[in-house]
């Protein structure tokens, strides 16, 4: 018997150490860590179980039957997250530059498969050269079977990309069909087309890190929700981040109360935003103050916090419930609606209708951006996404209206008509279909050479619209409420929203406007 355990920890010795301690040294002085030693962070103290360390390549074309590695270039299992189960797979760069074979393939897709029967969530740490070249199609198809997964996965549990190196060609499109995509910054990279393929057929000289480091996706595409300084950090945050999560799309997020157990009443008064918006409605305020001084222990996570930042997206918690928080923010753009942030704020709203995470909306919105870049770039169908994303979202949805909520953007904004459980306005509310001074210049455009008259129409005007009494009137509103009490509203409405049922029609699919 000795004899055989001696054998199996051997195998299994040589197995860890991949591609060899040259390759290890090499992979640590870039600053990146081993596959192994990035599960080790990412997870529990000793939870981790893993699968398919044994298995190799069957490749024999260009001496590869001669270099076989056991692993093949992915690590994969299951292991905890705060004592919470997750299924992992993390490229090893150290084995043929953590290159995906079809047997590397093979085993991410065990393990999504495993993650789908069980209800779990899926964790990729992306590391890799991209397709194993030796292997040719083998490899493509290895890429489309863990595509295909991912697309059926999606909506059902979470799956989190973390890139932490290399990330090329068609191989990107795996991380892409995820919910979030960490980045670390300076060792990651995703292009669909390398630098110097670019240079051949564009011209343009650009390095990678300029083409799709981790500062290009979280600022310039919107393709990464973060971007780390490091490997710890990154994954340090994914823990965090997975905290907020439920398991699957049956389940509710894990409920965390703060402050040693005891939690942040509910009841809390914040007398400090009765002054938050200005006096003068031109002027902006930090959208960011009232949610922190709103959510559990003025805790945000924050999502894409360098991208379209006239909308802000990320998770907190009501209670110890995970909410989904969208939010305008007045600093940027005045708030208006433009393509990045209609496209930002939609896919996040529909995250959270597939997970059952509550969504909390404050309104502070002028209107759609203008100008011909918008429309010509298709503002008419990207703003659409949002509004569809609203529409068709099942959770709990509150909303509160803090200045302005105007034209197509009100309706948009999580209104009552798109099926709002719960529509709450600041007193300084200013709901109607456009601001006072565009309203009048068109309704009494025989007055335009007449600035008193014009004056006095807008004054009117602002009068009679720039309330929430109007929208109250008619029950669009259920009430009007004072601003330090936004969080008491917010948590009640939580509360009496915990059983609620709503289905939209049986359908194959809806169309969203892509
Ligand atoms: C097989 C590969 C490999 C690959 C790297 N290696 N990429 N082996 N298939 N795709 C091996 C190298 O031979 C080397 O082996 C080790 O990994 C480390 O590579 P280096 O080049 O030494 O590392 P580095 O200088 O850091 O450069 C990393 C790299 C570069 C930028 C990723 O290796 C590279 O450009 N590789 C090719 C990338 C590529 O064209 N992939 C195919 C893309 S198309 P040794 O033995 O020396 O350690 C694609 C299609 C997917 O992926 C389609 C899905 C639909």
């Amino acid at each position: 018997m000795q004899e055989l355990i001696d054998q199996l920890e051997e195998r299994r010795a040589k197995a860890r150490l991949g591609g060899g301690q040259k390759r290890i040294d090499a992979q640590h002085k870039k600053g990146k860590l081993t596959a192994r030693e990035r599960i080790e962070l990412l997870l529990d103290d000793n939870t981790f179980e893993e699968w398919d360390m044994f298995v190799e390549h069957r490749s024999v074309d260009f001496g590869m039957a001669e270099q076989k590695i056991p692993g093949d270039g992915v690590v994969t299992g299951y292991g905890m997250i705060n004592g919470r189960l997750v299924f992992v797979f993390s490229q090893d760069f150290t084995v043929f530059g953590g290159a995906l074979s079809e047997a590397h393939a093979e085993k991410i897709c065990k393990v999504m498969d495993q993650a789908m029967k069980v209800g779990a969530p899926v964790i990729g740490l992306n590391d890799s050269g991209g397709a194993r070249i030796q292997e040719g199609v083998a490899s493509l198809g290895g890429y489309a079977d863990v595509f295909q997964r991912n697309v059926m996965a999606s909506g059902v549990v979470p799956q989190i990309s973390m890139i932490m190196g290399p990330c090329a060609g068609g191989a990107v499109y795996s991380p892409a069909m995820t919910d979030f995509i960490f980045m670390v910054k300076d060792s990651s990279y995703m292009f669909v087309t390398g630098p110097e393929v670019v240079k051949t057929v564009t011209h343009e000289n650009v390095t990678a890190e300029e083409l799709g480091g981790a500062i290009t996706h979280t600022t310039r595409s919107g393709v990464a929700d973060m971007a780390f300084e490091n490997d710890v950090e990154a994954l340090m945050m994914l823990r965090r981040l997975y905290n907020y999560l439920p398991l699957n799309n049956r389940e509710k997020p894990p409920v965390r109360l703060g402050n040693n157990g005891k939690g942040d009443p509910a009841d809390r008064p914040d007398f400090s935003l009765d002054t938050l918006v200005p006096d003068n409605a031109n002027k902006p305020y930090d959208m960011k103050e009232l949610i922190l001084k709103v959510v559990d222990d003025g805790d945000f996570f924050e999502l894409q916090p360098e991208y379209a930042k006239n909308i802000v997206i990320g998770f907190a918690r009501m209670e110890g419930q995970t909410v989904g928080i969208v939010a305008n923010q007045p600093l940027v753009l005045a708030g208006c609606l433009d393509i990045k942030s209609s496209i930002k704020a939609a896919r996040f709203v529909r995250f959270c209708d597939c997970f059952n995470i509550p969504v909390v909306t404050f309104v502070d919105v002028p209107g759609f951006m203008p100008g011909t870049g918008q429309e010509y770039g298709g503002i008419i169908k990207h703003g659409a996404k949002l509004l569809y994303a609203y529409a068709e979202c099942t959770v709990p949805k509150i909303t509160v209206i803090t200045r302005k909520a105007y034209g197509g953007a009100y309706d948009v904004m999580a209104s009552k008509h798109l099926r709002g459980d719960v529509n709450l306005a600041w007193p300084r509310a200013e709901i109607a279909v456009m601001g006072a001074k565009g309203a009048v210049e068109i309704i009494f455009r025989e007055d335009k050479n007449d600035p008193e008259k014009l004056a006095a129409r807008e004054a009117e005007y602002k009068a009679r619209f720039a309330n929430p009494y109007v929208a109250s009137a008619r029950g669009y509103i259920d009430d009007v409420i004072l601003p330090h009490e936004t969080r008491k509203r917010i948590c009640r409405s939580l509360v009496m929203l915990r059983a609620k049922k709503l289905e939209n029609p049986w359908r194959k699919h809806g169309n969203i406007p892509l």
